[in-house]
């Protein structure tokens, strides 16, 4: 059974649908990666997954239950929290109050301070820098530390929007080496990436969305030895 399954999501900014009838699914265990050009409908998509934005049609389901129409708070209760796009770390507080306030909302009972202590592990540099305001960090580290701070709401399946944007390649190697090893330690992904053949390196399945539909979809392996996504779908040369 899928763990997380959307079907024919539509949303609308307005008069203008910016996601018409996607549907997709994850398992339990899969990473899975959404590409597309710019502007293709892939934030408005995670946005509405996890109910920040409301969908105008479509069904959405997360560990068996419907949560279509519920509020973003308990959604990630349930186990779906999201890395928005451009990180939007609390750049005045401590790289400690962040952790805080993403355990605010948790799922588990577990002890907050433990699941910090766990994520002060798993990233030394913010650990280094727990006392150190948020906004002082270089983009990498704060691109860890949103991640770290969705994860103390210790989730089930992890969705992530472009991760890796403006980071210099060595960091958006190691933010691809942490996502490898968040699924290892049992985590499920749902990567937005423009990054499309790292995406594909590290993702079992995958989604292509271009003008808000989802045009291609299939195995990761399928789709890197396909020519024509890039061209066809992605806006580049
Ligand atoms: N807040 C908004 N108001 C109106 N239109 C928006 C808004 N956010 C995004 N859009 C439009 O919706 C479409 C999809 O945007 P988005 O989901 O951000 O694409 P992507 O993440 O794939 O780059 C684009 O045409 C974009 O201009
Ligand atoms: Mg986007």
């Amino acid at each position: 059974m899928s763990l997380l399954e959307v079907e024919d999501l539509t949303v609308a900014y307005g008069p203008i649908a910016a996601v018409r009838g996607v549907g997709l699914s994850v398992a339990a265990g899969e990473i899975v990666a959404v590409l597309g050009a710019n502007g293709a409908g892939k934030s408005t998509t995670l946005q509405a997954i996890t109910g920040l934005l409301p969908a105008r049609r479509g069904r959405v389901a997360f560990d068996g239950q419907p949560v279509s129409g519920r509020p973003a708070e308990q959604i990630v209760r349930l186990g779906m929290t999201l890395v928005p796009e451009g990180r939007r770390v609390f750049a005045a507080m401590t790289v400690e109050e962040n952790l805080r306030i993403g355990g605010a909302i948790r799922r588990g009972r577990a002890d907050a301070a433990r699941t910090r202590d766990e994520m002060l592990a798993l990233f030394p540099i913010l650990a280094a820098r727990r006392h150190q305001a948020a906004g002082t960090l270089s983009g990498g580290e704060q691109q860890m530390l949103a991640i770290a701070r969705a994860l103390m709401s210790q989730p089930k399946l992890l969705l992530l929007d472009e991760p890796s944007l403006g980071l210099a390649p060595q960091v958006v190697e190691a933010i691809f080496d942490l996502l490898v090893e968040l699924r290892r330690r049992g985590l499920t992904l749902l990567v937005v990436e423009q990054n499309v053949h790292m995406a594909l390196e590290i993702a079992d399945r995958a989604y292509v969305i271009a003008h808000g539909e989802v045009a291609m979809s299939g195995t990761a392996r399928d789709l890197l030895a396909s020519d024509e996504i890039e061209r066809a779908y992605l806006g580049h040369a």
